[in-house]
């Protein structure tokens, strides 16, 4: 099968890792965790940053340190992959969900300053498959509400907005390192602030909610959300080869673009932002094509993933339904994410596009 995503895993990574483990720093001090700190917040262009263990973590790290708490509502996009919606229900509070523009897949800002209500407290951006959200506009709603906003920049590491890197906007950035995204620690998450109050409340909540100068003193119940040294060698390798990633990424999507077209809907390029397609995306013409197309594929040995679920729908979420999630459904019900690995052959791309348009020619 030809992978949905496959990481890259070179010569430098095997080194660091094993320099790491040879250290003796296996847990969450040590050298990479420090130098991973500093390079990977200096790329995306902010004073601070801190590794979690993971992507969602740094979600719920990033809410509990601006006192997201029971009784705040927090306005989420419907169309989503789950974690920022479950990082708010962690905190007890309540996700308002939104519905997605229908040009970038992500939060339609027209509907989100309509959902805003006196308890709304918090945004959640979450810059989908590699695009970016509407940043002016939803800067502008901060400001005009006093909100905070956190970008789920998870899915869109390296997409510029007006040529400003994503996740140095808002209040926090949020990413995630699993090992599908478009750089990897294994497991993994980052947050990047220019706040230093929360900066310093991230790293307290992170390490048990313990107080730096008195050990063992704890002024709040934290968690444990770190990162490993090891891990951390991991992401400063993959950092050194961030950039070949992202234009690797550009590479393969211009290709798919330029033979697609003409059968889909192809994935969106906006005209504010720079997209890095961490999964190449395409929309098929209804629910029952996007469902044909992914069973003809499968059988040509490629392997794709539907979109995600509009939150509303599924169980633990169908009363926080808020009505209108027109563009969530229908581009849910129709987005497929093809092959999209920095890995993949110039054969292997023209063998996708191939049996695409072999599918479409037979329909
Ligand atoms: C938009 C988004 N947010 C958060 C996460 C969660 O990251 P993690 O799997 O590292 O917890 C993911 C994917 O994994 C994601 O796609």
């Amino acid at each position: 099968m030809i992978p949905v995503s496959e990481p890259d895993i070179g010569e430098r990574e095997i080194e660091y890792v094993d320099d790491a483990v040879r250290s003796g720093w296996v847990s969450s001090h040590g050298e990479y965790i420090s130098k991973f700190e500093k390079g990977f917040k200096s790329y995306i262009g902010t004073e601070y940053g801190l590794t979690t263990s993971n992507g969602t973590t740094a979600l719920h790290l990033a809410l509990s340190a601006i006192g997201i708490k029971e009784g705040d509502e927090v306005i989420v996009p419907d169309l989503t992959f789950i974690s920022p919606v479950n990082a708010v229900l962690y905190n007890r509070a309540t996700p308002v969900l939104c519905d997605i523009d229908r040009d970038s897949w992500c939060i339609d800002t027209e509907k989100l300053e309509r959902l805003i209500t006196k308890k709304t407290k918090a945004i959640i951006v979450v810059h989908l498959y590699g695009n970016s959200a509407d940043m002016d506009r939803i800067m502008e709603i901060k400001e005009k509400y006093n909100l905070y906003v956190i970008e789920d920049t998870a899915e869109s590491l390296g997409t510029e907005y007006k040529k400003q890197k994503l996740g140095s906007f808002g209040d926090v950035g949020c990413f995630s390192f699993y090992g599908n995204k478009t750089m990897t620690t294994g497991e993994g998450g980052f947050c990047t602030t220019n706040n230093d109050e929360i900066y310093q409340m991230m790293s307290i909540l992170r390490d048990h909610g313990m107080t730096p100068e008195n050990r063992y003193w704890h002024e709040y119940i934290g968690y444990n959300y770190r990162m490993t040294n090891l891990q951390a060698a991991l992401g400063v390798a993959q950092l050194e080869r961030l950039d070949y990633f992202i234009s690797r990424k550009r590479e393969i999507a211009a290709k798919y673009k330029k033979y697609l077209e003409a059968y889909v809907t192809p994935h969106p390029t906006g005209d504010n932002y720079n997209g890095t397609y961490w999964l190449y995306s395409i929309l098929a013409k209804d629910k029952n094509e996007m469902k044909l197309l992914i069973d003809f594929l499968y059988r040509k040995g490629i392997d794709t993933r539907r979109f995600f679920y509009p939150v509303h729908l599924m169980p633990p979420y169908i009363q926080l339904n808020k009505g209108d999630y027109r563009f969530s459904v229908d581009i849910s019900e129709r987005g497929i994410n093809l092959p999209s690995s920095v890995k993949l052959s110039s054969e292997d791309i023209s063998y996708i596009c191939e049996s695409i348009e072999s599918f479409y020619r037979a329909h």
